[in-house]
């Protein structure tokens, strides 16, 4: 199997990745874990999904793709300039919530219904209030988190934080959780 061919990127994609080198987005999701984040949503008709850290919305080009009709995708991210760019590309979408706020406190805040993935993309979420966005899952729910494997711009002392967040994650038992060497290292992580 050659797995760097990956079918179906979104038409959008294109043009978000035209914006990012636009405006020197430096932080972007690559493609393995959009078509792995597409095919996961897939599996959830009905679903209620939920991104934190937008970014320029190369991650929610998947996602949104994966959505059945009767899907809700809220995604959040603290960057006005970010959020406006994919307001621009996404804001016609009535499935989608676009939402300009600091995920901490987003995640305190929110109190609707739970998620049946969350993909776990800015530091809230992933190495703050952890507990809170893992209680938002439902069972059966996914938690997806990417970078878990070593990348260029990390800077110096991150790989404590991720080992910190390994070990946390491996030690919830309402978890199941794999760890996959793929992508950018993907943790994903299942609600018993
Ligand atoms: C790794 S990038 C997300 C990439 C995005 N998923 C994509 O595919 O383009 C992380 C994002 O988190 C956002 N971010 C950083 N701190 C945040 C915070 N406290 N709350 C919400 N978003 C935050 C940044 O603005 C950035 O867009």
């Amino acid at each position: 199997m050659n797995d760097s061919i990956i079918p179906d990127i979104p038409k959008i994609h294109t043009e978000i990745e035209r914006k990012s080198e636009e405006i020197g987005f430096t932080m972007p999701s690559d493609l393995y874990v959009g078509s792995f984040l597409k095919t996961l949503i897939a599996s959830k008709p009905k679903g209620r999904f939920l991104e934190i850290g937008t970014g320029i919305g190369l991650s929610l080009s998947w996602m949104v793709e994966g959505l059945d009709k009767d899907s809700k995708l809220i995604s959040v991210d603290n960057d006005q300039e970010l959020i406006d760019i994919a307001v621009s590309f996404f804001g016609d979408n009535a499935k989608v919530e676009l939402i300009c706020q600091d995920g901490a406190q987003w995640l305190k805040e929110y109190k609707g219904a739970k998620f049946d993935l969350i993909f776990a993309d800015a530091w809230p979420g992933k190495y703050s209030e952890i507990e809170r966005v893992l209680n938002l899952v439902i069972v059966g729910g996914f938690y997806i988190i990417d970078d878990m494997n070593k990348q260029p711009n990390w800077p110096d002392g991150h790989e404590n934080h991720v080992h910190e967040l390994m070990e946390y994650l491996e030690n919830r038992d309402d978890f199941q959780i794999t760890k996959m060497n793929w992508s950018t290292g993907l943790i994903v992580a299942v609600k018993k």
